[in-house]
Formats: structure tokens, C-alpha cells, sequence
């Protein structure tokens, strides 16, 4: 199962404390859950834990200091690059030295010119003494950084490195590393929202070893899935046969066949969906008797009587109450006059249209070129893109519309 931090790049920054050596298993930790991981470190952190170790975790260079010193070629180790690569920034462990420099605008090391160049989330996760961590001064700090928008993570409370017992200590970094994870999530603008996606081919049975199918691979409705469980929704994934595997722990896939259990699962989980999209390549029709026993060859021609299917997206508009609603339409002629029809005639919010004579769009292809349009009849052309962008504009496109 992916975590949310899977993609993202996570600057570590390491300041001179005795958990630093924790900050080891703090990028292995980063580094399973799928983020890309960069360190940077106060030069004084360097007496704690060795850069090589870091380096060689994050496999990535770890930089201290604005040049190399013993570098006669060195580079400058451009700290508002850095800082504008990096999704979070997590300064762990933060000395109170550190986090004060941090609260007054101190940049008098690469680690602090850094912060100040950082447009990410930051969090700090702060480790001292238990009289350090008490002092006024240090309260005052919290408090100055936390309305700075920068997210703390509590130190805990046990035995300190002084031999005392109290709070101070880094929390562990499984905890920093899950308390992060929470934090993203919480955040995220489909949070608690319910999205129903329909994605696919159908097979309609002939006999017991032939069907009617298509050449859907389900990769787009794939894309809109991973795209709505990334911003937080709790995904159903209504899947006809597709040989693509999902993996995410916020989209329920529910595995279907035939256009007649799609609907059945799409009845059941409609009621209580905020955002429906139906991107399945449905069966309009269906062979209307399944013969029991393989069919024989015998006449020189052979017909198949077929009856429609029901129509599931047009179904969803007629019982519609807060839902907003997305169809595809996949077009050969009067591509925008049929794409409109439709959206009104199954009473969507949105629909996505896709021409068969553009290049790298359809079906099997890695790539999409669609057409956005919404109730207002207003219309949004797109290049072409990898599907998991045309994803993205998707999502864009509803959020704006529901103003989420
Ligand atoms: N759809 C559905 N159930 C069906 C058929 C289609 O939910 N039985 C949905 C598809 O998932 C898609 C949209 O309806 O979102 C496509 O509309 P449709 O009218 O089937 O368009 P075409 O397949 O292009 O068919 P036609 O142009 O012949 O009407």
C-alpha cells in the first residue's frame, strides 16, 4: 500500500543535537514510504553524524556549508534551489539554537538561508534538555514559528541524554514520520469525500468461453482514481476486466464483468458518493440468451440477437441529488454538438470528451487529448498528455466547479 508521502521530496535539515543520529533512520524511513530525500546539515551537526551516512541513505549529496572548502573548483550549493525543490522541509532534530536563528531571520548557515528561501510546509521536530525546552524564551520561539505556519512535532517525554527524565527528547522518527503522513492527509482538499469512478471494458457473454468486449484498457479511469485517493478522497473503483493493478489504501476497487454488474455495484455505492465518474467503455448492448453449452460451428452464417444494456450514467443523472456528475464521450463527428447532447441528456456537471481523430487519444494509448465541458456549456480544449495529467485537469476542473 502507497504511503501519501510516496513522490514527494522531503528536505531534512539536521541541526547539532544528540538525536541526530536518529536522523538516519529518519531518511530510511522517508526513503521506504517512496519520498526522494535531500539532507542538509549545520556544520556542527557533522560531530554528531556523518555526512557519508546520510549521503549514502538519501542517495543524494549532503551539504553543510554554502561552497565545499577544500574544493578549489567548488560550486555554491544553492540554497533557494534547495529550498524551492523540496515538497516538506523537516528540520529534525532542531536545537534551540536553530529554532531561535529560525524565528529572528538568522541565515549564517546554508541550513537557515535555506528555510528562509523554503515556499514548502515546514515542520520541526525539537530536541533539548527539559529546562531548555521549558524556558520562556523557547515557548516564545514555538509560538513565533507556529505562526509562521511551520508545524511542530512535540518532543516526548523520557530519559534525555543529560541522565535527566522529562520532555525534550526528538519523537521517535516513526512517529515524526507518521505524524507527517497525518498531517498531509488532514489537509488534503477531497478529505472525507466520497468518489465513485466506473473504468473499464465489459465482456457480455456470448456462451461460456466467448464475449463482447472492447479495447478499453481502464487506464484512464486508473489515473482519475489515484488522482482523487492522492488528494484525499475515499475512492470506489468500479472495475470491468482490465489486467492493470491498483494498489492505494484510499480507493476500494470493486471488480465487475459485464455492464449488468456494473450497475449493480454502481446502485450501491451511488447513494452516497459526492463525485461520480463514469469512464467505463460500457456494452450497449448484450447478447439477450447466453447459451449454456459452447456453440458449434454448423451454418455458413450465424447471428446473435442483442438487447441494450442499461444505460448506468444516465441512470446516475436520474437520481442525481448533491452529486456531481462526469461522463465520457468518446466522438468520431460533430464531436462538441454530440458531447453537449449528452451532457444534457443525462443531466451531468461535466463532460469529457475525446475525439477519435486525434492522434494518441482513446482507448489503449498512455495518452489523452480531451475537451472539457461543463453545465454552463462552457468549453476547455487540452493538449495532448499522459493520462495521469489529463487526470489532474479533470480534478482542476471539478474542484473549481464544486469550489473545493
Ligand atoms: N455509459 C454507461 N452505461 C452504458 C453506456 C455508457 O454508464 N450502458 C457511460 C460511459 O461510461 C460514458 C458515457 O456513458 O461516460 C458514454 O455515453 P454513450 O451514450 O454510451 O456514448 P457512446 O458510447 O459514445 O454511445 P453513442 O454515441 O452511441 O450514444
Amino acid at each position: 500500500m502507497s504511503s501519501i508521502l510516496s513522490g514527494k521530496k522531503v528536505l531534512l535539515g539536521v541541526t547539532a543535537g544528540i538525536a541526530a543520529y536518529k536522523a538516519a533512520s529518519l531518511v530510511r524511513m522517508f526513503i521506504k514510504s517512496g519520498a526522494e530525500v535531500k539532507v542538509v546539515m549545520t556544520p556542527t551537526a557533522k560531530d554528531f553524524v556523518t555526512p557519508l551516512t546520510l549521503s549514502t541513505l538519501s542517495k543524494n549529496p549532503v551539504h553543510s556549508s554554502f561552497y565545499n572548502e577544500e574544493d578549489d573548483n567548488a560550486e555554491w550549493n544553492n540554497h533557494v534551489e534547495l529550498g524551492l525543490w523540496a515538497d516538506i522541509m523537516i528540520i529534525a532534530p532542531a536545537t534551540a539554537n536553530t529554532l531561535s536563528k529560525m524565528s529572528t531571520g538568522n541565515s549564517d548557515n546554508l541550513l537557515l538561508a535555506t528555510y528562509l528561501s523554503a515556499k514548502c510546509p515546514v515542520y520541526f521536530a525539537p530536541a533539548m534538555d527539559l529546562d531548555m525546552y521549558n524556558h520562556p524564551s523557547t515557548h516564545e520561539t514555538f509560538r513565533k514559528l507556529q505562526d509562521f505556519g511551520n508545524i511542530m512535532i512535540p518532543a516526548e517525554s523520557g530519559e534525555l541524554a543529560s541522565g535527566l527524565v522529562g520532555q525534550g527528547r526528538m519523537a521517535e522518527p516513526s512517529t515524526i514520520v507518521s505524524f507527517i503522513e497525518k498531517d498531509i492527509l488532514g489537509k488534503l482538499p477531497l478529505r472525507g469525500q466520497k468518489v465513485l469512478i466506473t473504468a473499464g471494458p465489459t465482456y457480455e457473454a456470448i456462451d461460456p468461453v466467448r464475449f463482447i468486449g472492447n479495447h478499453s484498457s481502464g487506464r484512464m479511469g486508473i489515473a482519475l482514481a489515484s488522482t482523487a485517493a492522492n488528494l484525499g478522497a475515499q475512492v470506489t473503483l468500479i472495475l470491468g476486466p482490465s489486467s492493470l493493478k491498483v494498489s492505494h489504501t484510499l480507493i476500494k476497487v470493486v471488480p465487475v464483468v459485464n455492464a449488468a454488474s456494473m450497475y449493480k455495484a454502481v446502485v450501491e455505492a451511488f447513494d452516497t458518493c459526492d463525485v461520480a465518474i463514469a469512464s467505463a467503455a460500457v456494452a450497449d448492448y448484450r447478447p439477450k440468451n447466453i447459451a449454456d453449452q459452447k456453440i458449434k460451428k454448423a451454418s455458413s452464417t450465424f447471428a446473435i440477437e442483442l438487447e441494450r444494456t442499461t444505460d448506468i450514467l444516465k441512470w446516475m443523472g436520474s437520481q442525481k441529488s448533491t452529486q456531481f456528475l462526469v461522463g465520457f464521450a468518446l466522438e468520431t463527428e460533430n464531436e462538441e454538438k454530440n458531447a453537449k447532447e449528452k451532457l444534457k441528456k443525462k443531466n451531468l456537471d461535466l463532460i469529457v470528451l475525446n475525439s477519435l481523430n486525434d492522434k494518441g487519444a482513446g482507448f489503449k494509448s498512455q495518452t489523452n487529448k480531451v475537451t472539457l465541458i461543463n453545465h454552463k456549456l462552457e468549453i476547455k480544449a487540452f493538449e495532448l498528455k499522459t493520462k495521469t495529467e489529463v487526470a489532474k485537469d479533470i480534478f482542476n476542473e471539478i474542484n473549481r466547479l464544486r469550489n473545493v
